[in-house]
């Protein structure tokens, strides 16, 4: 009563000091360190439905909607005429409601109009089709007249909404994906070439052009080659590809930042494993890396789900949000089963545990019409709750309980895995074995390092290095000098390098080393790769990490120095390999380098994992756990805290090293027990 009367008297006055008067209310509280959030689509209902809808949302916990990134024909019905009251309108209602809002910016679903205006914003796609009208996406991301567009959209949106105390964040766009092979997009290619390599001579000469007669004498002989063609005309597209796409991010991203209040974040939403464009090069301008993180068909996986989180806070090395992910089931499987009671549950938690510090479920309920009818929701058609909302609606308890605990946490690990687009985008264009998939490879190496040591980084080559104890490179096909030094220096320092297959065949032009693998490590090594096969059946290895099998790849290795050691050994095969190196190993100071020339089966990479941190002095950040528990450790200025979710298929009890508190169930304890699905939250008693 009493406060009510001095809100009164305070806008009385503003009033009359004639100060601006803020319209909006303010928020009771800033934005909570755990955010449960939907895709609220309030421009598909009528504004007397948002009330209920909100509601529905705050019983369930819901901090956070993110709207607009497709209503740009309602924000802009026609050409310059804006229409944003009512956005402002639900914006406020869920303020009123206790809900942050983040608002994307439209420009992944651009109106009819201006399609019908400006047929020259369409994508043209590889066969020379334009796109048209009726899905998404169907713009040139290289286009002037849609950067033009798609900014004003946004500055308008940001000149309206940079400034409400409801207004968290900015999404620009989503899920960038498609290109466009117009001729004024290849002439912007070339354009680029020109920047990049300078003269026509030394592209030539960069790109080995004399073979099969590609020598260029203008720069506007040049074409788009996107999957088989020379190998530095590849790799150079994709990165043109990814530099656009920056530079499409930040003319909207300038246009946001001018307008609106510092902390209001600017992310974009990204998917993962998916390799359209170099994810480093474009997160570079955000402030915060999020992604979109569906399972598809089948269960969570939670290895190479895991390995996509690492990924994405790698991004930033920093903490990032899951934007998007699914509420039971996705609509775009062969199958799309639902995920089992209690999964969408534990898979929060397992993000959370990676590092993210936002989940978001997409969505909150069905467009009526529209391609995604058989979407998972949290509300039915008829408005009210499907069985996943009280799942949804623990959570919702869970984060509140357990947010303080979790605030201003961050993943800290010991080791790191390296990721390169350049090198995932090189050997998928020549896997030379058709089962060669780099990101399976990849996952190999983190399955056992993360269940060892449970808590691994992935970064780019470039990162800084010297925090990690143990930095494992499993397929840098293509290494550029600069990223070779880092990696030189890192050990030099005293750390300790493990390459993978098919490690720096590659320059940072695609083109191959005059060296063999690998490439301008091989002095440090001390021994190289003689030889690689493609196998069609797996082929024996025995060692130091026991016997098992090398699959679809084998590298024959050699050592020069005789310091360099040999750790595993090929067995009888295509006789070239048989009894030669598969793995050695050097020291170098205080540190080593390694090189790893079998694909191993998971019994022998489990072995091979162990020697890797035990050689490193890397410890499990809670000691063991029972097989199938996950343990996810964040730790911030007031120590650590330890998720804890169990993927088996039976109940597991986890004895812990010192007794410690359990968050979500306000109790002391030195052992837990979770049933499958289960979770728990612990910090060490103080
Ligand atoms: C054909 C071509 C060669 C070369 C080989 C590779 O024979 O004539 O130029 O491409 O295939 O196997
Ligand atoms: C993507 C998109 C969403 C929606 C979902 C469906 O993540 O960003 O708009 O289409 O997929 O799974």
């Amino acid at each position: 009563m009493k406060s009510a009367v001095i809100a009164r008297l305070a806008t009385l006055l503003c009033v009359l000091t004639l100060t601006p008067v803020i319209t909006h209310a303010q928020p009771a509280e800033p934005y909570p360190p755990l955010v449960l959030g939907t895709a609220w689509y309030p421009e598909q209902w009528p504004e007397s439905r948002w009330d209920a809808d909100l509601e529905l949302m705050h019983k369930a916990g819901i901090t956070m909607v993110r709207v607009g990134e497709f209503a740009w024909s309602r924000f802009e019905p026609s050409e310059g005429h804006y229409e944003l009251d009512w956005l402002d309108h639900a914006v406020a209602a869920a303020g009123r409601h206790g809900i942050y809002v983040v608002i994307g910016t439209p420009s992944a679903a651009p109106p009819a109009w201006l399609t019908q205006k400006y047929p020259e914003t369409l994508r043209t796609l590889e066969d020379g089709r334009r796109d048209q009208h009726g899905n998404r996406q169907q713009f040139n991301w290289a286009n002037p007249k849609y950067r033009q567009l798609s900014r004003d959209m946004a500055e308008q949106l940001a000149k309206r909404f940079g400034h409400n105390p409801f207004v968290i964040g900015w999404q620009i766009d989503n899920e960038y994906a498609n290109e466009s092979y117009d001729e004024a997009t290849r002439a912007q290619f070339q354009a680029w070439l020109k920047d990049r390599y300078k003269t026509l001579d030394n592209l030539n000469t960069r790109w080995t052009t004399s073979y099969w007669s590609e020598t260029y004498q203008s720069w506007d002989q040049v074409p788009i080659q996107t999957k088989y063609g020379n190998p530095g005309l590849l790799l150079s597209w994709k990165r043109f590809v990814s530099d656009t796409w920056r530079s499409y991010q930040k003319n909207q991203l300038d246009a946001i930042r001018a307008h609106s209040d510092r902390h209001q974040f600017i992310t974009t939403n990204m998917m993962g494993w998916f390799d359209g464009y170099d994810h480093y090069t474009v997160s570079q301008d955000l402030d915060l890396a999020s992604w979109d993180d569906y399972v598809g068909q089948g269960q969570l996986d939670r290895y190479s789900n895991g390995a996509a989180h690492d990924l994405t806070r790698g991004f930033l090395r920093k903490n990032f949000w899951v934007m998007e992910t699914q509420p039971g089931a996705v609509n775009w499987q062969k199958i799309n089963n639902a995920l089992d009671k209690g999964e969408v549950r534990a898979m929060a938690w397992h993000d959370i545990g990676h590092g993210a510090d936002a989940v978001s479920y997409w969505q909150w309920r069905s467009a009526l019409n529209g391609q995604e009818q058989y979407h998972g929701t949290l509300v039915g058609t008829d408005g009210t709750p499907v069985p996943l909302y009280a799942e949804v609606a623990q959570l919702g308890k869970e984060f509140v309980k357990a947010g303080p605990t979790l605030a201003g946490t961050s993943v800290r690990s010991d080791v790191a895995i390296l990721h390169s687009y350049d090198s995932r985008w090189a050997i998928n264009w020549q896997r030379h074995n058709n089962t060669y998939d780099p990101v399976a490879e990849l996952v190999s190496y983190y399955k056992p390092l993360r269940d060892l040591s449970q808590s691994v980084d992935i970064v780019n080559p470039s990162a800084p290095l010297t925090q990690y104890k143990l930095v494992v490179a499993p397929g840098l096909n293509v290494l550029s000098d600069a990223e070779a030094k880092n990696l030189i220096a890192y050990v030099e320092q005293g750390g300790n390098l493990v390459l993978g297959q098919r490690s720096a065949m590659k320059d940072g032009d695609n083109t191959l080393q005059t060296e063999r693998q690998p490439g301008p490590l091989v002095s440090l090594l001390g021994g190289r790769v003689d030889q690689y096969y493609a196998l069609i059946d797996p082929v024996p290895v025995s060692g130091d990490w026991g016997t098992g099998t090398s699959q679809q790849w084998a590298e024959l290795l050699s050592t020069k120095d005789p310091d360099t050691k040999v750790l595993m050994r090929f067995g009888k095969s295509n006789g070239w390999l048989d009894d030669q190196p598969a793995a050695i190993t050097r020291k170098v100071g205080k540190g080593s380098i390694t090189y790893i020339g079998a694909y191993l089966d998971p019994a022998s990479m489990t072995k091979a994992a162990k020697w890797m941190l035990d050689m490193s002095n890397v410890q499990p950040k809670l000691g063991t756990v029972p097989e199938g528990v996950d343990v996810y450790p964040r730790e911030g200025p007031h120590g650590k805290v330890y998720i804890l979710v169990n993927f088996a298929t039976t109940p597991q009890t986890v004895t812990l090293p010192t007794s410690m508190q359990d968050v979500l169930n306000d109790t002391t304890t030195t052992t837990v027990t979770l049933p499958t699905y289960g979770v728990s939250v612990l910090t060490p008693t103080r």
